[in-house]
């Protein structure tokens, strides 16, 4: 008495079927698509239906192959659409894309047809996944070699299209036979909405114990209703007479299928009828829907009385015993998927004691619903993608959408997923991709995306401006590429303000070969010529320029100019420049400025600090180089030849310098906050601890600044000296990198350690390869900047008396052991802090001060990961 799956049936049956009706109703909006038809076949109608169907061609990008069924599958009977096949071989997701011929947000019955018929040869029946949209939609079993399956969903289409797509499981190569889009009522079937949708199990016509399929035109939507029947169980009845239509706007139900029906034969009193959802990998124990068709085919005699009671596994669903109407449509069905009983449906009929005749049913549809609850990727996102993939003719696993679902994200993308959002694209990665001609502005409208890589491309011409309209974009890299013209404007400006770090060495037209961020080439030697867009470095360079070259002769580097212009200045500039060329100190103004050297801030690499005030009451320090040590004059003239070179929010600016016969300073903006480490256990200790917000917040200035000096420079430099004590902090609490003096850089490309005369930076900072081997490469600094870290969490110094020495790295280790973070946190943060954000910020800094110099991160994850730390705190509630 089970039920039978008719999805096996309904292919080899096609032709043979009668289909009732001759009219030809609306079909306005009707997709029928041949999959694997080729395009030079053209459409035809279907021989049933007379419904035109096409080839698939304009409707998938997928690389796919068209195959013929094998011949000994091929019957009189087969249906055209079931000669061939579409096929994708090795191609995670295949998709086609169906232009929406109704409104977004438009309800569609959607069906997809297999016949394997052993197309390829291989005589291996696959299993694999139907997706519609972002959304799983069927696990597709192909059971019978010669025998058309199907899938079909009822649901509501976010978008201006329909994407279905064949998602390959592992078992075997996904195919289509054919695709049909029917549009629908937006009232029928209300269970199925945006965000659920219905995947049918069964669509039963009782009573018809021919072949006779009712489909369209009879039903104008399509819908194939399947004769139903069993003559040693069921009577079957029927009538010539129409049924009409229920009242309920929300069903409709071809009078064909009402006009037939069963009862019981044998007296039996009962129907009980038995659905089992089938369940996959996505969905153990589907939610079933049913819905039922009820009309009395047969007059009633004086007295006759046809009643009967509805139960669901059991559960009474009739609240009063029912009697359908002659020849009038009713309906019954779930609102709610009904759950458990194993995913079973048990429904059944039984007449009451008063009832004189049997039950009676004429139709049934059992549904499994599925969630359509994933959103699609941001349109906008998306149309940038598609258009990038088009243009470049990106193969990848670029099909169906970028972001979604998680497990099929395209190649090169990560994407943010927020709640009820749609997902954003956060990082676009195609450097290497062979990518030639202008960078198109389709890059410019992925309006979320924080990391751009274009690097290693052919990419010619000038940089789009477009790109700085880009708010939260961080990382830009353009390296290796063949651009030309100068640095947009608006690029320059992130840049300076330290938002965006941009890539753009090895591009033989932009920057001038290994030199430091020559904005653009030299084209004239106006006099007019306008410095730098700021000014201080301006300053620097005319100033200091006599000294740099000798300094840069000696060493014999041989490299172009520092003198960097910039086209899109304006006069603005040459008048701040004039303005600042005051900035050059003599000796006498240092003294005036410092009130005769009167207040030490502090001791620098190379001498004292002083606290200053300039004549319009800026604060300043001054940093002035102690004549007893030579050692200085180096260091002094690398910081300052440094400082010309760099500029950054993060790290410390120069605001003007002295060369007075031997006296040399370097007058630096104020930090009147003083530096990390008297904030951590200094002198400030016991006024005011920091935050746990306010100490990762400087963690990850203090990480871009370091960032900076690794990444956008070149050549790369190392800082060499990294500790709390060069972490200089503003009235703000921002974070400045200070102290250049035992910078180095890497002096050729393609260098990627130096080994270095003379051990220097501080105790306990020191990373193992460089204290060991003398061996220094950015990866040094990432070790001292995880020290810093470890000080940040812990308050404690880089080396503990706890009674024996020991080091911070082994004191956290050895405590986080015991799996309690309190252990290690400073105690004076007193609880105050997520713990997730310290759990993340003690692993950021345990993997930078790993052994192995390979196994520690660079400073741009640094970076991202400690500013996910900063996130989770910010949505820290206390
Ligand atoms: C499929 O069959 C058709 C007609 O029999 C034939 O023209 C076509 O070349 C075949 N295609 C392939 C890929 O074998
Ligand atoms: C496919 O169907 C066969 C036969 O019903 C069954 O044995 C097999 O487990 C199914 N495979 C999957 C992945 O559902
Ligand atoms: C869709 O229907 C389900 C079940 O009734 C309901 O939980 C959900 O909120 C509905 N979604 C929308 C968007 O109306
Ligand atoms: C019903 O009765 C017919 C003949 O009277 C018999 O052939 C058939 O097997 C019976 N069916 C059942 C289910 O008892
Ligand atoms: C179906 O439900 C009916 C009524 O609750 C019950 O008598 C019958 O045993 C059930 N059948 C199955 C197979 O569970
Ligand atoms: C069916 O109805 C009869 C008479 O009302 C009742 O005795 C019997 O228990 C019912 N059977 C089921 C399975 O509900
Ligand atoms: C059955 O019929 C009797 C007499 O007409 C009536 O009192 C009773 O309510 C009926 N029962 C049902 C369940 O309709
Ligand atoms: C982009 O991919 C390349 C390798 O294909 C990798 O070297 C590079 O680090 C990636 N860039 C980013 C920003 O992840
Ligand atoms: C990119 O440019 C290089 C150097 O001009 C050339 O060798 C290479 O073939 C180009 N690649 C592409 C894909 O255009
Ligand atoms: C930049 O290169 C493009 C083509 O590669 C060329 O047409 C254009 O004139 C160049 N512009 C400059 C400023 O060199």
């Amino acid at each position: 008495m089970t039920a039978r799956p008719w999805l096996l049936l309904l292919g080899l049956a096609g032709v043979l079927l009668r289909v009732r009706g001759q009219s030809a109703p609306d079909s306005t909006g009707f997709v029928s698509i041949d999959c694997g038809l080729p395009e030079q076949a053209g459409g035809y109608l279907d021989a049933t239906t007379k419904l035109p169907y096409v080839p698939d061609g304009a409707f998938t990008d997928a690389a796919g192959s068209n195959h013929n069924v094998s011949a000994e599958y091929i019957t009189p009977s087969f249906s055209k659409r079931y000669l061939n096949v579409r096929s994708f071989p090795g191609a995670t997701r295949s998709c086609y894309t169906v232009p929406s011929p109704a409104p977004a947000g438009s309800k569609y019955l959607i069906r997809a047809t297999f016949v394997y018929g052993n197309y390829d040869g291989l005589n291996q029946l696959p299993v694999f996944d139907l997706h519609l949209g972002v959304n799983f939609w069927t696990t597709v079993n192909i059971t019978r070699p010669g025998t058309a399956q199907i899938a079909e969903v009822i649901a509501v289409a976010p978008g201006e299209s329909v994407q279905v797509c064949l998602v390959d499981t592992g078992s075997g190569t996904p195919f289509i036979s054919g695709l049909d889009l029917r549009p629908i009522t937006n009232k029928l079937y209300a269970q199925a909405n945006a965000t659920q949708a219905l995947v049918l199990v069964e669509r039963c016509n009782f009573g018809v114990s021919d072949l006779s399929l009712v489909r369209y035109p009879e039903d104008p939507y399509d819908r194939v209703w399947i004769p139903w029947s069993d003559p040693g169980v069921w009577l079957e009845i029927s009538t010539p007479e129409k049924v009409q239509g229920t009242a309920d706007l929300r069903f409709h139900v071809p009078s064909a299928v009402m006009q037939t029906a069963i009862v019981p034969r044998n007296g039996s009193r009962t129907i009980e009828l038995l659905w089992d959802a089938v369940p996959n990998h996505a969905y153990r124990e589907p939610g079933l829907i049913g819905i039922v068709y009820f009309a009395e085919l047969e007059a009633m005699a004086g007295g006759a009385l046809r009643q009967f009671e509805m139960t669901i596994n059991g559960i009474l669903w009739s609240k009063v015993p029912y009697t359908p109407k002659y020849l009038i449509s009713d309906i019954f069905f779930n609102s709610e998927p009904h759950q458990g009983y194993g995913g079973r449906y048990n429904f059944t009929l039984n007449a009451t004691a008063n009832s004189t005749l049997p039950p009676i049913i004429n139709a049934a549809e059992i549904f499994s619903v599925v969630s359509m609850a994933n959103a699609a990727t941001d349109a906008n996102d998306v149309a940038a993608m598609s258009a990038i993939k088009a243009k470049y003719g990106v193969q990848k696993n670029w099909a169906g959408d970028p972001c979604a679902p998680k497990t099929l994200v395209w190649d090169g993308l990560s994407c943010s997923y927020a709640i009820s959002m749609p997902p954003r694209i956060t990082t676009l990665n195609m450097s290497f991709s062979r990518l030639s001609g202008g960078i198109p502005s389709y890059f410019a409208n992925l309006k979320a995306i924080k990391y751009l890589d274009l690097s290693y491309n052919n990419f010619t011409g000038a940089i789009p401006n477009a790109l700085s309209e880009l708010p939260f974009l961080v990382v830009l890299d353009l390296t290796g590429n063949q651009l030309n013209g100068s640095i947009p404007s608006g690029l320059m400006k992130k840049m300076q303000d330290g938002s965006l770090t941009l890539r753009y060495g090895k591009n033989t037209g932009l920057c001038s070969n290994g030199s430091f961020c020559q904005l653009t080439q030299t084209k004239s030697k106006s006099m007019l010529a306008v410095y730098i867009a700021i000014p201080i470095l301006a300053v620097v360079v005319t100033g200091l320029l006599a000294v740099l070259l000798l300094l840069r002769k000696r060493k014999q580097k041989g490299k172009g100019s520092v003198k960097p212009r910039n086209e899109v200045g304006g006069g603005d500039d040459e008048h701040n420049m004039l303005h600042l060329d005051n900035r050059r100190f003599t000796y006498r103004e240092l003294e005036a400025i410092t009130n005769n050297f009167k207040t030490v801030l502090g001791q620098g690499g190379f001498g004292c600090v002083y606290d200053g005030f300039l004549a319009d009451g800026t604060q300043v320090a001054v940093k002035l180089r102690s004549q007893s040590s030579s050692q200085g004059v180096r260091e002094f003239l690398t910081e300052a030849q440094t400082l010309t070179k760099i500029h950054h929010k993060n790290l410390v600016s120069m605001v003007g310098y002295c060369k007075d016969g031997e006296y040399m300073a370097l007058v630096y903006e104020h930090m009147s906050e003083g530096n990390l480490e008297d904030k951590l256990r200094g002198k400030d200790h016991n006024v005011r601890s920091l935050t746990w917000r306010q100490r990762i917040r400087i963690a990850v200035e203090s990480a871009r600044g370091l960032e900076y000096l690794h990444k956008s420079c070149s050549p790369a430099f190392v800082h060499r000296d990294v500790k709390t004590s060069n972490i200089l902090l503003n009235a703000n609490l921002e974070a400045k990198v200070a102290d250049f003096g035992l910078l180095k850089a890497f002096s050729r490309e393609g260098d990627t350690h130096v080994s270095t005369a003379r051990l220097v930076g501080t105790q306990g900072y020191l990373a193992p390869e460089y204290a060991v081997a003398m061996q220094l490469t950015e990866k040094s600094d990432v070790y001292s900047f995880g020290v810093v870290l470890l000080e940040v969490i812990t308050g404690q110094h880089p080396i503990l008396q706890c009674p024996e020495p020991t080091n911070i790295i082994q004191w956290v280790r050895q405590r986080l052991a015991r799996g309690n973070i309190e252990d290690i946190v400073d105690a004076r943060l007193a609880g105050d802090y997520d713990v997730n954000s310290v759990w993340k910020a003690t692993d950021v800094a345990l993997k930078c001060t790993s052994q192995a110099s390979t196994q520690r991160p660079t400073m741009t994850d640094v970076v991202a990961q400690l500013q996910e730390c900063l996130e989770l705190e910010e949505h820290h509630c206390i």
